[in-house]
């Protein structure tokens, strides 16, 4: 039995039930999970950490950032996966690039995969270039559930391997 973080960025709220998704098949797995928003997560005393972030303009949410300054300050040895979210409709199944500045970190992290999953922007979604996004359709739910629990099995199998 390992225990996990998953910690997460969001902006509305989409990404959250992904981190969600992660941490129930982790601990259906017998592992012990913690699933916390980015600001509120801190790094040390897991044997494993899974990270991820909305994708805005290219860009992983503020805390997420913050939070992977944490990793390298106090944990840079613990195992860590990686996903963001965010591509809709037909570029939903595309893995988009992760930010420049989490390569430069990752040479000195132990970094074991990394996941695109798409993403959500519905009518509830805040902000003037996301409602222009909806009205002119393309927003959408795109997340993967099986993909999403295909790859957190795959940590599973990491973590009893
Ligand atoms: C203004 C804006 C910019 C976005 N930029 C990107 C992007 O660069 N790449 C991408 O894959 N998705 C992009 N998206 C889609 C979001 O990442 C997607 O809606 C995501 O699921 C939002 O997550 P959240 O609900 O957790 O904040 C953008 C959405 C908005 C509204």
């Amino acid at each position: 039995m390992a225990r996990v973080l998953v910690a997460y960025g969001t902006k509305n709220g989409g990404t959250t039930p992904i981190a969600e998704k992660i941490g129930e098949t982790l601990s259906g797995r017998g592992h012990e999970v913690d699933v916390l928003e980015a600001g509120k997560a801190r790094p040390g005393g897991y044997d494993a950490l899974v990270v991820g972030s909305a994708i805005y303009a290219g860009m992983w949410r503020r805390p997420v950032k913050r939070l992977m300054g944490r990793v390298l300050r106090t944990a840079p040895d613990t195992p860590l996966w990686l996903f963001h979210s965010g591509p809709l409709g037909d570029t939903a199944d595309e893995p988009q690039p992760f930010p420049k500045w989490l390569a430069s970190l990752e040479e000195h992290l132990d970094v074991r995969d990394r996941a695109t999953f798409g993403g959500v922007l519905d009518e509830h979604a805040t902000g003037f270039i996301a409602r222009k996004m909806v009205q002119s359709g393309k927003g959408g739910d795109a997340r993967d559930w099986e993909a999403i629990a295909a790859w957190a099995g795959e940590i599973a199998d990491a973590l009893e391997g």
